[in-house]
């Protein structure tokens, strides 16, 4: 029997909406595995910005900190899109990342094979994909310095930084190239090591990191080429390693070939077992507060958090099953397709339903 202290974090948008079905499922797999799961509700992103000033109240760090595992919805929308805004809602994500130490980003990309018709490309080159994307998630353009505005006579300048240590590189490559030794053996580094010195660095380390396990074959392709690839050729691909910026681009394209983005989870891992979930999707700001938005990419997401931060493999699979199950028997929400839409509680009892 396991005890967790899970951390919800349902932030902006339909993030309330969406989390709430998640919970319910963690419930009751509690219930049905004999485990005891004890939940908080914290505030994150523009909601916690409108309660408190801040994206990222000191009282959801310290419980973040204190528990076994985050599961979050969404965060942004319109209301705090200013682009001259002082506090904007993804500086609490990534501050929360950062905090944790959370420098991997998992994001699974299948195929269901009920829902190929609703992908833009054609259902032979997407039959059977399964792509794990490791994304670094605590370095290079999002966290570089320095970071400023400044005048230069008449005119304005903006730097970002791109910058990696060999220890940021070597610690997410090493977690991508043990989870292609669990797989299909393929390990694809993508990088820019044509023009970025950062790129050369990341493919040396990953030249290195790689030889610990010789049974995985490393690959290395440039990120605009992984781009045309994924269209062309997705089942091509097993395990992606890339850096932060490349990887939030590389894994919205992925995810929309799947047809359903609203599927779709994450898991962010470092050291330890503590990690945030959280579906690929955003705020969806267009549908928040009409109950049509679809739960299942944090369903999955809780699946994650299952299996990574709780050790938890049977009930993690029986999660999948259970959503695997109600798709294939035709439940969809609006964003699925079909004529007959569930609204967002509806699909989230159908996967109750299947779980028992
Ligand atoms: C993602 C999102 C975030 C990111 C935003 C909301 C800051 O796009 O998780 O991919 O860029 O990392
Ligand atoms: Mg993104």
């Amino acid at each position: 029997m396991t005890t967790a202290n899970l951390v919800l974090l349902p932030g902006d948008g339909i993030g309330p909406e969406v989390v709430a079905e998640a919970q319910k499922v963690l419930e009751r797999v509690a219930k049905r595995f004999g485990h005891t799961f004890t939940f908080s509700t914290h505030l994150i992103g523009g909601a916690a910005i409108d309660a408190t000033g801040g994206s990222l109240p000191r009282t959801t760090v310290d419980a973040c900190q204190a528990s076994d595992a985050v599961l979050l919805g969404a965060v942004g929308g319109p209301k705090w899109d200013d682009p001259r805004a002082k506090v904007r809602p993804e500086q609490g994500l990534l501050a929360i990342r950062q905090t944790l130490g959370l420098y991997a980003n998992l994001r699974p990309v299948r195929v269901h094979p009920a829902l190929m018709a609703a992908s833009p490309i054609k259902e032979d080159r997407i039959a059977g994909v399964d792509i794990l994307f490791v994304r670094e998630l605590t370095g290079g353009l999002y966290f570089g310095e320095p970071r400023l505005r400044e005048k230069v006579g008449d005119h304005t300048r903006a730097v970002d930084t791109l910058v990696y240590t060999d220890v940021e590189i070597r610690r997410v490559i090493r977690m991508a190239l043990k989870l292609a030794a669990g797989r299909r053996k393929l390990l694809t580094s993508v990088d820019k090591a044509n023009v970025l010195e950062s790129s050369r660095l990341w493919r040396e380390v990953a030249v290195q990191v790689a030889a610990e396990d010789p049974s995985v074959r490393l690959e290395h392709q440039l990120v605009d080429s992984c781009a045309m690839r994924l269209v062309t050729a997705p089942k091509s691909f097993d395990v992606v390693v890339t850096e932060n910026m490349f990887g939030d681009i590389l894994t919205d394209e992925a995810a929309v070939i799947t047809g359903s983005l609203g599927l779709l989870p994450s898991a962010s891992l470092g050291d330890g077992t503590r990690g945030l979930y959280e579906p690929i999707h955003g705020s969806a700001p267009d549908i928040a507060g009409k109950g049509i938005a679809n739960p299942l990419g944090t369903i999955m997401s809780a699946a994650m958090l299952l299996r990574h931060s709780l050790d938890l493999e049977v009930e993690a699979r029986a999660v999948e099953l259970a959503v695997d199950e109600a798709v294939s028997n035709g439940a969809r929400t609006a964003d699925l397709g079909g004529d007959k839409s569930l609204s967002t509680s509806e699909m989230g009892a159908a996967v109750l339903a299947r779980l028992g």
